[in-house]
């Protein structure tokens, strides 16, 4: 079957004002591997990515985006024509309550910024899943197994992968990731430090499975 992939990846920047943001340090490897892994089957892909200092692979539809609204907004309008999702991207938990139109001096000596919650995307658009193979990404530093589950039931995924960022090499922006895949009615599997690209590869094969049996 001609699978359409949707995936996110990279960070989101929230501005607090023109020249400062909130963010992360997801290099955006993880989504760029997958996109490319899903173009090299043949599949269709667009890959929505915050900023990242990456080229898109060939052959996919690349949508740039920057904050989590963007990406929400990106996200929710390509949903209904793909037929797999998997969320890499590392979304903004929070948001400054107001963007400063203008450059914040440092008058004060002590300044507190308001921040809001930003929309949950697997949260909001999984409730109108149908028949689509949703996947997400968690990156933990501790419970790592019980953390991942309860997103995998609150976010309606069908996997999660679970990453242990607690050791050096898995952690963010590196090449390897300390996984574990959690599922909602099967048995985990442990993969330990696995490579960008295996992860990439275990997810399409996981889809291309779960696509024949839907
Ligand atoms: N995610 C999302 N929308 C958000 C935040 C996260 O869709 N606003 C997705 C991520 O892309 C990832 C999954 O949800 O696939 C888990 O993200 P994570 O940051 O680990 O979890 P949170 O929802 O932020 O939960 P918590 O704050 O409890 O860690």
């Amino acid at each position: 079957m001609p699978l359409k992939f949707l995936v996110s990846a990279g960070p989101t920047r929230e501005y607090i004002d023109p020249v400062r943001f909130l963010s992360n340090p997801s290099s955006g490897k993880m989504g760029f591997a997958v996109a490319k892994e899903a173009v090299k089957r043949g599949y269709e892909c667009v890959l929505v990515s915050g900023p990242v200092n990456l080229r898109p692979p060939k052959g996919c539809r690349f949508i740039p985006v920057v904050s989590a609204e963007d990406m929400y907004q990106a996200i929710k309008k390509e949903f209904a024509r793909c037929d797999v999702l998997i969320m890499t991207a590392a979304v903004s938990d929070f948001k400054p309550a107001k963007k400063l139109k203008q450059k914040e001096h440092k008058i004060a000596e002590k300044s507190i910024l308001e921040l809001v919650r930003t929309k949950d995307i697997l949260k909001s658009l999984s409730p109108d899943k149908g028949k689509r193979i949703v996947i997400g990404f968690a990156a933990e530093t501790n419970d790592l197994e019980a953390s991942g589950k309860r997103k995998l039931f609150v976010k309606g995924l069908d996997l999660i992968v679970a990453n242990d960022v607690s050791k050096p090499l898995a952690g963010f922006a590196v090449g390897k990731l300390n996984a574990t895949f959690l599922y909602p009615k099967k048995e985990k599997e442990r993969l330990g430090l696995i490579s960008k690209i295996s992860v990439a590869r275990k997810l399409i094969d996981f889809a291309e499975r779960e696509a024949e049996n839907k």
